[in-house]
């Protein structure tokens, strides 16, 4: 049978009539733009994070670009975030005007060296940015370690991470703000883009409020130099109708794992390895990758391949490290810099993974794999 990388249908199917409904309700209340269906999920997102403030946003990236903006952090001011991430964290960061700081990732889970990152804070650090990679949170306890009696600003990319916990934090909690994502096949999800600006801190909030509508906080009032970034109330209700389920179907992505874990466990020698999970039961696994070393049989786009003429839908996340990219060029970094990152990139590859993959599913991608990697 063919795999699907995701399969929203599956996800969507038991509560269609309840979306349907909200977004008639949206319909016929008018507001399409700002109003009631918004501050509702804005409220309801916030709650479930347990902080003060939640501000829809049309994206992710523009959740992380007013964020910032929001908490004070622009040009002169220096941003450190992970070269091993989806170049939207980078995108935020420039938009926002600092001057993005990249460091290397830690090659077990692929998530922000925290060593190099201690080392790159300095005068003209003005956040931090770690980003919750393919569901799992960077060490909460050693991010408040690095920022505590610094004056520097903890701003979380969790557009990867929805609900996800580690030593007794949750993802968005940690520190003055953090964003996610609501492009449809993250963990929660909408029906196109939105985004979302979490703060504890009540005058970013306001100002992230202004920043999205114009600047404007009042009517046709600029005092901030803004954009038009606002979370569409039908998104917002679609959300609204999603987030309840969010917990079990993280649990479910999480136990698939541990059966793709279990399933793979014989094929280490043969140099393929799951990201180490370091969080337990509160990684959501909005990705399941694995490390495929290359050898004189195979290497990941081999396997890749393998497994696509099979039906099997896989990706890449991300073939090219942020440093990499060409339109960053000018940062100035190069081949080599962050070997990890760049290994990763070569070596990574996501296997198909949404809640409610059955067990002959993980069972027959797992089977796939091992033909390839015992030849
Ligand atoms: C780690 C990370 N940061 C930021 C974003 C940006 O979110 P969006 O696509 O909603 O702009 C994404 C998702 O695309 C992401 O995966």
């Amino acid at each position: 049978m063919a795999i699907p990388f995701v399969d929203l249908a599956l996800l969507h199917a038991p509560i269609q009539g309840e979306i349907d409904r909200a977004i008639a309700a949206v319909l016929a209340d008018g507001q399409y733009v700002l109003g009631g269906a918004l501050t509702a999920f804005e409220r309801a997102f916030a709650d479930a994070c347990g902080v003060a403030h939640g501000v829809g946003m049309g994206c992710g990236t523009d959740a992380i670009a007013l964020g910032l903006q929001a908490l004070g952090i622009g040009p002169g001011q220096e941003v450190i975030l992970p070269a091993n991430t989806f170049v939207a964290t980078l995108i935020g960061v420039v938009r926002a005007g600092a001057t993005p700081i990249l460091v290397d990732c830690d090659p077990e889970t692929g998530l922000m060296d925290l060593d190099q990152t201690a080392a790159a804070m300095g005068d003209r650090t003005g956040a931090i940015l770690p980003v919750h990679l393919y569901g799992q949170m960077v060490s909460p306890t050693a991010l408040l370690d690095l920022v505590r009696d610094r004056g520097v600003i903890l701003f979380e990319d969790a557009a990867q991470a929805h609900l996800a916990e580690r030593e007794g934090y949750r993802a968005g909690s940690l520190g003055d703000g953090a964003a996610f994502s609501f492009f449809p096949s993250k963990n929660l999800g909408g029906f196109g883009d939105g985004g979302l600006f979490l703060t504890r801190h009540d005058s970013a909030a306001a100002t992230a409020r202004s920043l999205r509508n114009y600047g404007a906080p009042r009517k046709y009032y600029h005092a901030d130099r803004g954009t038009n970034s606002r979370l569409d109330s039908i998104q917002a209700a679609v959300l609204a109708v999603k987030l309840p389920h969010l917990q079990h179907w993280n649990q479910q992505r999480n136990a698939a794992a541990a059966t793709y874990d279990r399933l793979l466990a014989p094929l280490a020698d043969a140099g393929i390895t799951p990201l180490v999970n370091r969080s337990g039961g509160g990684h959501v696994y909005h990705l399941y990758p694995i490390r495929v070393r290359p050898c004189d049989r195979f290497d990941r786009d081999r396997l890749q391949s393998a497994l696509e003429s099979q039906g099997i839908a896989t990706g890449i996340h991300y073939p090219i490290p942020c440093h990499r990219q060409p339109a960053y060029e000018d940062l100035g970094y190069g081949a080599g810099q962050f070997p990890h990152s760049e290994a990763l990139a070569e070596q990574l590859l996501s296997l198909p993974m949404y809640p409610g993959i059955t067990d002959a599913a993980l069972e027959q991608v797992a089977r796939a794999i091992a033909a390839v990697a015992l030849g």
